[in-house]
């Protein structure tokens, strides 16, 4: 009987995943990690910005499981040991962040935001109508969530295009790849998507030069990581009206400070990191057949390339 241990941020969230990877891998020993225990022989572990004190003590460990999509945080721990790390992919995320993306963005190209502030005053007040092409969507990273994401407004009517780290080719749809077509990408793009993994490659990505290339009353809505932000360059972007407004899930500190500018921000739109969030039976059904798969001595899907960062 194999034995597995997760490890997450809270006692709390610890002990309900303990519970449903229990039911998922009825045939091994699943464990709750607690502060100050020994070695429990674990071969695997599943986790979600675990303490830094499980590494020091499962040193058996042989794959971690990231209960999340981006593994930024993980790759960061400074004492992550040297073996296969894989993560979420899709997992019930992906109509999650299609949602949320044909949400803002018809919330904006259609008006509905200036519907409700109509209604609050009785006032019967049509906008003129919106064609699509005025709205052409970019999306930066063509993965398991922003392809789902580029399809879905692209099925909803409007332009898209996207753009990635390698060529794509039979998407339906413009895409442009590597830092060389990130400019032609940019000019045609009004409404920019962010779903790239924060890497040292993309930090800071969504800054003052970027900004300055997207076609005129720029949205920017990003769903992936705050890190990919230069903040003092989207405020000075949404200040002088460069770009009209901001969508942003993510920060680059999180929870996000009560004193922190975006707030009151008339331009920008917050959510708490709730985008697109991690589905327990999905999420236990990827791993407990990835586990199954290692198990079996054959490969599993979503192992994270340390050489990228993703
Ligand atoms: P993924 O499948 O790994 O896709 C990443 C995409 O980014 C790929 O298309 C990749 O290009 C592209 N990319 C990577 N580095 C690049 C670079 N330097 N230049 C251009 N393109 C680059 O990731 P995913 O599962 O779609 O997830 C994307 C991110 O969403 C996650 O990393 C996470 O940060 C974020 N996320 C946020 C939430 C939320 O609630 N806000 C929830 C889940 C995930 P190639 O295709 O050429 O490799
Ligand atoms: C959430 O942000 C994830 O990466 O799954």
């Amino acid at each position: 009987m194999t034995k597995i241990i997760v490890a997450t941020a809270t006692p709390e969230a610890t002990r309900r995943w303990h519970t449903v990877m229990q039911a998922a891998l009825p045939g091994h020993e699943v464990i709750a990690w607690e502060p100050g225990q020994s070695s429990t022989g674990a071969r695997y572990a599943i986790v979600w910005a675990p303490p830094r004190a499980l590494f020091e003590v499962e040193t058996g460990l042989e794959a971690i499981f990231n209960l999340g999509a981006g593994v930024d945080a993980i790759l960061a721990l400074p004492d992550l040991p040297d073996i296969p790390v894989y993560r979420l992919e899709d997992a019930g995320m992906a109509p999650q962040m299609a949602e949320y993306v044909i949400h803002y963005l018809s919330g904006m190209s259609r008006g509905f935001d200036s519907y409700a502030r109509a209604q609050a005053q009785s006032r019967w007040a049509p906008l003129p109508a919106v064609r699509h092409a005025d709205w052409p969507v970019g999306v930066m990273g063509l993965g398991k969530l922003g392809m789902h994401v580029a399809r879905a407004v692209q099925a909803v009517g409007y332009p898209v295009a996207g753009w990635a780290r390698s060529a794509r080719e039979q998407t339906g749809f413009d895409t442009f790849h590597g830092a060389e077509q990130l400019p032609a990408f940019l000019a045609r793009t009004r409404v920019l998507v962010n779903l790239l993994p924060l890497t040292p490659q993309t930090r800071g990505i969504i800054n003052r030069s970027l900004l300055e290339q997207l076609r005129p009353d720029a949205v920017v809505i990003n769903i992936a990581r705050g890190g990919h932000v230069v903040d003092a360059d989207l405020l000075a972007a949404l200040d002088s009206g460069r770009v009209q407004a901001a969508v942003l899930d993510v920060f680059n500190q999180e929870p996000l400070s009560p004193e922190h500018p975006y707030w009151q921000h008339p331009r920008v739109r917050i959510t708490p990191h709730v985008a697109a969030m991690t589905l327990e039976a999905e999420a236990a059904e990827q791993i407990s057949r990835r586990i199954a798969q290692l198990e079996a001595g054959e490969p599993a899907s979503g192992r994270v390339q340390r050489e990228t960062g993703y």
